[in-house]
């Protein structure tokens, strides 16, 4: 990527990126501006990746070609209203708010700056993110491009029509912590039945990884990988019709309804 980069928010999020980015050489820590609130938090960034820092969103984002915003969605209007008349003409100007549509964004930012927004997930932590990209209309393919090019230092990228990206956020965005749930729940059925914890921990994180491994690699349908595992009569048939007793396929549905409607209310609300 050429220029410079702010990354506006540096916390769980945008750090997870930062890591991916510099960890790719996508940039070098010279070309980085990390901003976050606390002075303590933008000395702990400079510590660790060597990037500039300031707790002044004005002036890194006046001094960037791409600005990645990553404050929480509640912050994002403050900090876009505080910056007006910083954004100017050229830069790509890259959202991963949740629930902030590109019509927010570039009514909010004056300047013809070119608005990508985009969702990710925290598997980007270890380089094994899903994230969507969509730009607002008319966007320069160049803005798309680098888009893609940052994120997929830390995973998946797939362009998607902005329409799709709330729905994408209820189920991957969200999706790892409907899974943790279901190792949670896991180790303590293990646990119930005599294993060890840290023995029922290790057998159901390895699964969980396993399996995300085997469906990724294999691309098979996981139908077919759980038909593969279910002997007729057996005790994987058993443990299923009780899956299916509890109400799985519904719940998780629901779980994805419920997150889309509420990604959406809070979208509204900043
Ligand atoms: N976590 C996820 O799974 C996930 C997934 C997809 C998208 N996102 C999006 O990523 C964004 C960040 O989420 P997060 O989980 O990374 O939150 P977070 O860890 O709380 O990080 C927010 C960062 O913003 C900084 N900040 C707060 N007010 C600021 C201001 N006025 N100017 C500059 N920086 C300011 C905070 O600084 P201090 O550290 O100094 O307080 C903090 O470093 C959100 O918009 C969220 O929707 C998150």
């Amino acid at each position: 990527m050429d220029g410079q980069l702010a990354v506006i928010g540096t916390g769980g999020m945008g750090e997870a990126l930062l890591r991916g980015f510099l960890r790719a050489e996508v940039v070098t820590p010279q070309r980085v501006t990390c901003t976050a609130a606390r002075e303590s938090r933008v000395a702990e960034l400079a510590d660790t990746h060597g990037v500039a820092t300031t707790t002044d969103n004005v002036a890194a984002i006046g001094s960037a070609d791409v600005v990645l915003l990553a404050v929480k969605p509640q912050v994002l209007p403050g900090v876009l209203a505080e910056a007006a008349e910083a954004f100017h003409a050229g830069q790509t100007v890259i959202s991963v708010a949740a629930g902030v549509t590109i019509a927010r964004l570039t009514e909010a930012i004056a300047a013809p700056v070119d608005v990508v927004r985009v969702m990710t997930n925290t598997p980007a932590q270890v380089d094994a993110a899903m994230s969507v990209v969509a730009g607002a209309p008319g966007v320069a393919e160049e803005a798309m491009a680098r888009t893609e090019e940052l994120l997929a230092t830390v995973g998946e990228v797939v362009r998607l029509p902005e329409d799709r990206i709330d729905v994408m956020a209820a189920m991957a965005g969200s999706g790892p912590a409907y899974l943790f749930l279901v190792v949670e729940a896991l180790i303590e059925a293990g646990v119930e039945l005599g294993l060890t914890r840290d023995q029922a921990t290790r057998f159901a994180v390895q699964t969980l990884y396993g399996s995300g491994r085997l469906l990724a690699e294999t691309g098979t349908h996981p139908a077919l990988l759980r038909e593969a595992v279910t002997s007729p009569g057996g005790s994987t048939a058993a443990g299923l019709r009780e899956l299916e007793a509890g109400g799985v396929r519904a719940a998780v549905r629901a779980a994805v309804a419920a997150a889309l409607a509420r990604n959406r209310e809070l979208g509204a609300g900043s």
